[in-house]
């Protein structure tokens, strides 16, 4: 980087110390991951200077005769991973492709059936503060008390609610999803499936967990996750979902642009491309069965320490515990692992009797700490780590007979995990863990 060092040394040092973070520490937030030097390349490369409006072959600027070929790649690739007859390489990011799904299938004020944001949904699958639910009539379904999907009360209310879609694939569940029955309820009440897999879409398409294709109408996922490419989004349509309206694949594309984008982002897309060829390797699929692997081995481990994981475990490449048997907060618990050197997310569990900004558990996976090569010593070394963390911030908690009230407040909180000592040896050890296993970007 010896330009930018000499042009904005400012920022060539944040990337320098955001390098060294990255490196030094466990990345454990389930929707982050590592992308190859290959794809940060593309990202970084001269396609991000060009507009190209439109589609490819039917643009509405000059100038296009390498970028129609970067997207005609990107969305050929995409066809053949996941199987399917159409794919978009456009939306900008996860939000604002789930949003072209709902513009494309409805008008204003139609009905939109999500998992509730408290229960693992995403924002964009109609929570009340997500625009999602200002323009379309929200309809949000939750979890059983065991933690997975009820489908005879999804069909109640899909029955009353009378959706127009219904949206499957989550931000915070970790079993395998069952799309076959999505798909018959969805048929009993003629609304559309969209499966949102950008969570799990790596292990979909190395064959790892099960692909919702042959059920749904419309595929969406994000690019930055367990497939591990740039910042980005595709919608994919299906047979089925050309079955049920042959315009469909017309009716997507117009709802990106010019119904909601502008230029797309070919520097994005160049990046995309790269990342689907290097997912539809044997090296990738070997990658993916790791990472469901090792989380299974660290669900297995905590599940020794008395942790409480929902849904009793994992299918997919995340973990959500609920830590009231702990008698830590979510925010206690996160803050106190980025001072031993991992990071995950504070997270609601379902049922949760606190507010979203105080939850009562925390969120991690496998997808950033397998690209780095770790394998089941590894998270039993990690499973080790993280029960620790947490014994000794409940202790410290404890001993400062701190109540729940107090340690909703910040400075209460910096105090317990300052206090808790032991924090500091464990974080040579992670920082020993992350030198034997330096980021590896090259693919
Ligand atoms: C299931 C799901 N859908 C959509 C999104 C939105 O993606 P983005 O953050 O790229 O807008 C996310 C992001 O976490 C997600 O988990």
């Amino acid at each position: 980087m010896k330009f930018l060092k000499k042009t904005d040394s400012l920022i060539y040092s944040l990337i320098k110390k955001e390098d060294k973070r990255q490196n030094e520490t466990l990345m454990m937030i389930p929707s982050e991951n590592i992308a190859s030097y290959a794809v940060e390349e593309a990202v970084g490369s001269s396609l991000g200077n060009k507009y190209a409006e439109g589609y490819p072959h039917k643009r509405y600027y000059q100038g296009q005769s390498n970028v129609d070929q970067v997207e005609d790649l990107a969305i050929e690739r995409a066809k053949k991973l996941f199987k399917v007859p159409h794919a978009n390489v456009q939306p900008y990011s996860g939000s604002p492709a789930n949003l072209a799904v709902y513009n494309a299938l409805m008008m204003p004020g139609e009905t939109l059936m999500g998992l509730s944001l408290a229960f693992g949904g995403h924002l964009t699958h109609g929570a009340p503060a997500s625009a999602t639910s200002k323009y379309y009539k929200s309809v949000q379904y939750q979890l059983g008390k065991d933690g997975l999907i009820n489908f005879n009360d999804l069909r109640k209310l899909a029955k009353k609610a009378k959706p127009k879609v219904i949206i499957a694939g989550f931000t915070a569940y970790p079993r395998v999803i069952r799309w076959k029955k999505f798909a018959e309820i969805a048929d009993e009440v003629g609304a559309y499936v969209l499966a949102d897999v950008s969570h799990i879409a790596g292990l979909i398409v190395t064959g790892v967990y099960p692909s919702p294709v042959p059920y749904v109408h419309v595929v969406m996922t994000t690019t930055h996750k367990t497939l591990r490419g740039p910042r980005g989004a595709m919608i994919m349509v299906t047979q089925k979902g050309l079955k049920k309206d042959p315009d469909l694949a017309t009716k997507i594309d117009k709802s990106v642009f010019p119904g909601l984008q502008g230029g797309p982002h070919i520097n994005t897309i160049a990046g995309i491309a790269v990342a689907l060829k290097e997912d539809s390797t044997k090296r990738f699929r070997s990658y993916a069965k790791q990472v469901v692997k090792n989380a299974k081995v660290l669900a297995e481990e905590l599940k020794k320490n008395d942790f409480n994981l929902i849904a009793g475990g994992t299918d997919s490449h995340l973990i959500l515990i609920d830590l009231r048997n702990k008698n830590i907060l979510g925010n206690t618990a996160a803050e106190a692992c980025e001072a031993a050197g991992i990071v995950l997310n504070r997270n609601g569990v379902p049922f949760d009797p606190n507010p979203p900004f105080y939850p009562s558990g925390i969120r991690f996976g496998t997808p950033g700490i397998t690209s780095r090569g770790m394998k089941e010593q590894e998270m039993k070394k990690i499973a080790r780590l993280i029960s620790k963390v947490v014994e000794v911030t409940r202790k410290t908690k404890e001993k400062l007979d701190i109540t729940f009230e107090q340690e909703k407040k910040k400075e209460i909180r910096r105090k317990i995990v300052q206090q808790a000592l032991v924090l500091k040896k464990i974080r040579k050890e992670v920082l020993e863990l992350c030198r034997r296993f330096p980021l590896k970007k090259v693919y």
